[in-house]
């Protein structure tokens, strides 16, 4: 009898588990089926959308993952990235230099006005901007993950706070690794994340000082390995302070998502101090060689694993935020 009733303990208890992960719940509030009642066509609509951007200009793929890792940093996922300036806050998040040159803002909106013409107040901008930054790199035949939803929209965006959270390109490890904890990440993730950097570019004038003057006498970072320094300054002549001038932060093969970055980073050959410093540490400096000399053996695999919880970080959930009608501007005011 004991026995009996203790076996349909674990088989009550292990149904329980089955479902919960078949109908997508994470430990957080946030489901994969949030909406399937509420805007059934939300998938296919992000899906769509985005394709069609990054075909015409395959550069909104680096452009909304940055996006969705500059949201998520401050703030949490909460689209307070996306919030124009207004009269009584002339300086939101958008308003910084790392932000300056974010890239897919108009795929976000094309988004969210097919959303509201299908199912009208119902998906808050932030869970399109996790699902577009999926869609974006499952485009360019990149890794794919599971972008559970139900965020919801917060109403503050503030520049000093980008400022304070978005990591800087002339970070050592300790700070970046400090950056990632404040929000949960840890070092490994760190590692495994920067592997973004496997696409896109790197704009000349963050790039100037570690060229042309590095320690104010006119020198090279010698952490940059010397063909590459000099294949840098062929794209990045001395003074390229314009926004015009860019390199592909992989050489090899930028419009890839491959491990290919890593092998760079190994080589000496990363783009920002930040890429380099994943050297100075035994855990990230552990996985940069891993995947150099692996192949990227688990890469794609990580890199989705480690997005999924990017992507869950300090959201906002139920009443605790709001779904907004237009991404860059607040719905109420209370
Ligand atoms: C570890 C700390 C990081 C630092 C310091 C950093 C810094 C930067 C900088 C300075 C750029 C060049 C921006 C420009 O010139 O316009 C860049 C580009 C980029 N970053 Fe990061 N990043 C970091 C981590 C990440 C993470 C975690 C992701 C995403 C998961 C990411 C995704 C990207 C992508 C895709 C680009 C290319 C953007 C484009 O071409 O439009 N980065 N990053």
């Amino acid at each position: 009898m004991a026995f009996s009733k203790q076996f349909s303990f674990w088989v009550i208890f292990a149904m329980a588990l089955t479902m919960a992960n078949a109908s997508g719940y994470y430990g957080s509030k946030l489901s994969t089926d949030y909406y399937t009642e509420s805007c059934p066509d939300l998938l296919e609509i992000s899906k769509y959308i985005t394709k069609e951007f990054v075909k015409n200009d395959p550069r909104f793929a680096p452009g909304l993952l940055r996006m969705i890792f500059h949201d998520c940093i401050v703030r949490g996922c909460d689209a307070s990235l996306l919030l124009d300036p207004t009269p009584s806050n002339n300086q939101t998040e958008k308003d910084t230099v790392p932000n300056s040159t974010l890239r897919g803002f108009e795929v976000i909106n094309a988004i969210k006005a097919k959303l509201e013409e299908k199912c009208p107040d119902v998906v808050s901008c932030a869970d399109v901007l996790a699902l577009a930054s999926r869609d974006a790199v499952v485009a360019i035949n990149g890794p794919n993950w599971d972008v559970p939803l139900g965020r919801k929209d917060g109403k503050i965006s503030l520049a000093s706070e980008a400022l304070a959270k978005i990591p800087s390109p002339f970070a050592n490890i300790t700070t970046l690794k400090k950056n990632f904890a404040d929000v949960g990440l840890t070092p490994k993730e760190l590692a495994i994340l920067s592997g973004a950097h496997t696409i896109g570019d790197g704009h000349c004038f963050i790039i100037q000082n570690r060229l042309y003057n590095f320690t104010g006498k006119g020198d090279t970072d010698p952490a940059i390995e010397k063909s590459y320094a000099d294949y840098l300054k062929t794209k990045c002549p001395p003074n390229t302070g314009n926004l015009q001038s860019s390199v592909g932060m992989d050489f090899f093969t930028p419009g890839k998502f491959d491990e290919v970055y890593y092998g760079m980073v190994t080589q000496r050959k990363g783009l920002f101090q930040s890429d380099a410093a994943l050297l100075n540490d035994p855990e990230t400096s552990f996985y940069v060689h891993f995947q150099a000399y692996s192949g990227g053996s688990t890469f794609a695999q990580d890199f989705g694993a480690a997005m999924t919880r990017l992507i869950q970080i300090g959201v906002l959930t139920d009443n605790e935020g709001e779904v907004r009608k237009t991404c860059g501007a607040v719905r109420y005011n209370y």
